[in-house]
C-alpha cells in the first residue's frame, strides 16, 4: 500500500530565513576550505595516479578548489571488466542489503553536508539555497529509490494462473550501467543515476562531467563507505571521449545519461552500432522551456515565479524557464516588474547568503551565452541587463541575468544554459498559435501557465506533451517522490527521475513459470 511512498518522508531542509539556521551552515562550511581533494579514478585495480590537472573555481578562476587526473580509455577498458565481475556477486545479493546500503550513503551525505557544500559552491559556482536543494534531492534519490527497490523488487510478484503452476514476475540486474552525468547537479544527478543503478542490481562505472570531478570523487568515497563493492561502482573521471569509450564497450548493458540532446544523439548512434545485445539507453536532456501568461494571472505572483524559474542557479538548470509569452495587454506591466526584480539580483560569493546568483560554470560557457547576447541584441530588443561582480569576482565566469524581448518567438532556437529570459507578446485570440509553437520545438521538458482561467489552464495542459506541467507556480526545483522529473521528445525518453516507474526501467524484467 506504500506503492507510492505514501508514509515517506523527504530530507530536512535550511530555513535561510533564519540567522540561526544560516549560520550554522555557513560556519560549518567554513570549516572545509579549498583545495578540497585530488580526484582520480576509484574502483578495484584502477591507477589512481595520472597526470594532475587543477581544477581553478569558476567564482574567480583562480581558487584552486583541487586537482584530478582523467581516466584514459584503457582504464574505461578495464573498469568495464572490473564492474562484470563485480555484477556477479553484486546481483545475487538480496534486495534489502542493497537497500540498506544506499539508504546510508543517505544518512552519509546528511553528515557530511557542510564539506559538500563548500565543494559544491567552490566547483561548481552554487549559491546556498542551490546547494542545499542538491544535497536534499541526492539523500531523497537515495532513501526514495532504496524504498522502491525494496516494495517492487522483493522476491517479486506472483501472478495469477492455472492450478498446477507458480508464476513469478520479477526484476534482476541487466549487468554493467554505465553512468554518465552533467555538471550543472553534479551531485543529485550523478548519484541520482547510480543510486537507481545499483539498487536494481547492476555493477556501475559512472562518468562525472568533467567540470565536477571533485564532488563526485567525495561522493564515491560516501558509497564505498556505505558498503558499495569497489568492483561494483566504479568512478571514472574524464571528457567526453571516455564516455564515448564506455558506451561503445561491448560489455555495457545499459546506459543512464542526462545531458544536451547532442551528446543524447551522439550515444544513441554508437549503441546503434553496436553488433550484440541491444542496449536501452535511459536520456534526459534540455529543453527550450516556455510559460504563458495570460491576463488574468496574478502579477505579483508571476513576477516572483519568472525570477525563480529564469535566474535561480544562474538559469543553468534544465528546467529553467527560457521563454515566457505574455499576454500583450499586460505586457507592458509585468515587463517593467521584471524589470524591477531583476535589478534586485546580487551577483557575488556563492558561499555568502546575501547572494542570489553565481557564475555560469566555466569560461566556455560564458563565452557561448555571451555569443547569444551579442547576437540577440543586433536583431531583437535588449529590456535588461544586470550588473556584473566587481573586483575580486570579476575575474570570474560571470554572465549577469539579461531579459530580451523577441519580435517572434522562433528567434528563440536552441537552448540557452544560463540567465537569460527571452520575452515574446501574444494577442488572446492567438492562443492555439502558441501552444502550435511550443510544440513545434520538439523539446517537453518543462513548462509553466499563469491563469485564472480553467479552461485556458486545461487547454495548455492537454495540448502540450511536456513532462512537467506547473500550474501558477515556479517550474523549477522538481522534489523526489512528488513531481518525478523527466521530458519528451528532445527532451528525453523517461522514465521520470524520483518517480515509481524509474527503478524499473535500469533492471531486467524476469518471468519463472514452475509446474507445480
Ligand atoms: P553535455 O551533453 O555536454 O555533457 C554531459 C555528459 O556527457 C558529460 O559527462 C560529458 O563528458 C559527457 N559526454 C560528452 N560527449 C560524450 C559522448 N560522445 N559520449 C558519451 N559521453 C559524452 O551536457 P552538459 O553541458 O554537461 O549539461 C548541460 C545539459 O544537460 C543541458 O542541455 C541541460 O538541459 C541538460 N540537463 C538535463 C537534465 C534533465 O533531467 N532533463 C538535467 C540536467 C541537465
Ligand atoms: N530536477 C531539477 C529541477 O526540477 C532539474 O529543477
Amino acid at each position: 500500500d506504500d506503492l507510492y511512498g505514501a508514509s515517506r518522508k523527504n530530507s530536512d531542509g535550511v530555513e535561510f530565513g533564519w540567522a540561526e539556521e544560516r549560520n550554522i551552515l555557513v560556519r560549518g562550511m567554513a570549516k572545509t576550505t579549498a583545495p578540497f581533494t585530488v580526484a582520480t579514478p576509484l574502483g578495484k585495480g584502477l591507477p589512481a595516479k595520472g597526470e594532475p590537472n587543477p581544477i581553478f573555481s569558476p567564482m574567480d578562476g583562480t581558487t584552486k578548489a583541487g586537482t584530478v587526473s582523467f581516466a584514459d580509455k584503457a582504464t574505461a577498458e578495464k573498469s568495464m571488466d572490473v564492474a562484470q565481475a563485480g555484477f556477479e556477486r553484486w546481483s545475487r545479493r538480496p534486495v534489502e542489503e542493497r537497500a540498506e546500503i544506499l539508504a546510508k550513503v543517505g544518512d552519509l551525505l546528511e553528515e557530511n553536508r557542510d564539506r559538500l557544500m563548500t565543494i559544491l559552491s567552490i566547483e561548481a559556482g552554487k549559491c546556498l539555497p542551490d546547494g542545499i536543494a542538491e544535497i536534499r534531492e541526492a539523500v531523497d534519490f537515495c532513501r526514495y529509490y532504496a524504498q522502491e527497490a525494496r516494495t517492487q523488487f522483493g522476491d517479486g510478484r506472483l501472478m495469477p494462473g492455472p492450478t498446477g503452476e507458480e508464476n513469478r514476475y520479477r526484476h534482476r540486474g541487466r549487468g554493467v550501467f554505465v553512468c554518465i552525468s552533467p555538471w550543472n547537479f553534479p551531485l543529485a544527478i550523478f548519484l541520482g543515476q547510480i543510486s537507481a543503478a545499483l539498487l536494481a542490481g547492476n555493477a556501475v562505472v559512472a562518468k562525472p562531467a568533467e567540470q565536477t570531478p571533485l564532488i563526485a570523487f567525495e561522493t564515491a568515497k560516501l558509497l564505498y563507505e556505505a558498503g558499495v563493492p569497489e568492483d561494483v561502482f566504479l568512478l571514472l573521471p574524464g571528457d567526453g571521449e571516455v564516455g564515448a569509450a564506455l558506451t561503445a564497450h561491448p560489455k555495457v548493458a545499459g546506459v543512464a545519461f542526462t545531458g544536451s540532446t547532442e551528446t543524447a544523439w551522439a550515444i544513441n548512434r554508437t549503441l546503434a552500432m553496436k553488433r550484440g545485445p541491444i542496449v536501452p539507453l535511459i536520456a534526459e536532456t534540455g529543453g527550450i522551456n516556455a510559460m504563458l501568461v495570460d491576463a488574468t494571472a496574478l502579477p505579483e505572483q508571476v513576477c516572483d515565479d519568472v525570477m525563480m524559474s529564469a535566474f535561480r542557479s544562474a538559469g543553468q538548470r534544465c528546467s529553467a524557464l527560457r521563454l515566457l509569452y505574455v499576454q500583450e495587454d499586460v505586457a507592458d506591466t509585468l515587463l517593467a516588474m521584471l524589470e524591477g526584480a531583476a535589478k534586485e539580483l546580487e551577483l557575488g560569493d556563492p558561499r555568502l547568503p546575501s547572494t542570489d546568483i553565481g557564475p555560469v560554470i566555466d569560461d566556455e560557457a560564458q563565452a557561448n551565452i555571451q555569443a547569444h547576447i551579442d547576437e540577440m541584441q543586433e536583431s531583437q530588443t535588449l529590456r535588461f541587463a544586470g550588473k556584473m561582480p566587481v573586483g575580486h569576482f570579476s575575474n570570474g565566469s560571470w554572465i549577469a541575468p539579461h531579459i530580451i524581448e523577441l519580435n517572434k518567438a522562433e528567434a528563440l532556437t536552441r537552448e540557452v544554459f544560463g540567465p537569460v529570459l527571452h520575452v515574446v507578446r501574444y494577442k488572446a485570440k492567438d492562443i492555439d498559435k502558441v501552444l502550435d509553437q511550443i510544440a513545434a520545438t520538439g523539446y517537453g521538458l518543462t513548462l509553466g501557465v499563469h491563469s485564472r482561467i480553467d479552461a485556458t489552464v486545461k487547454k495548455v495542459v492537454d495540448r502540450l506533451s511536456v513532462g512537467n506541467v506547473y500550474v501558477n507556480r515556479n517550474t523549477i526545483g522538481a522534489v523526489v517522490g512528488t513531481q518525478p522529473f523527466g521530458g519528451s521528445g528532445l527532451s528525453g525518453t523517461g522514465p521520470k527521475a524520483g518517480g515509481p516507474a524509474y527503478l524499473t526501467r535500469f533492471a531486467l524484467e524476469q518471468v519463472v513459470s514452475i509446474n507445480t
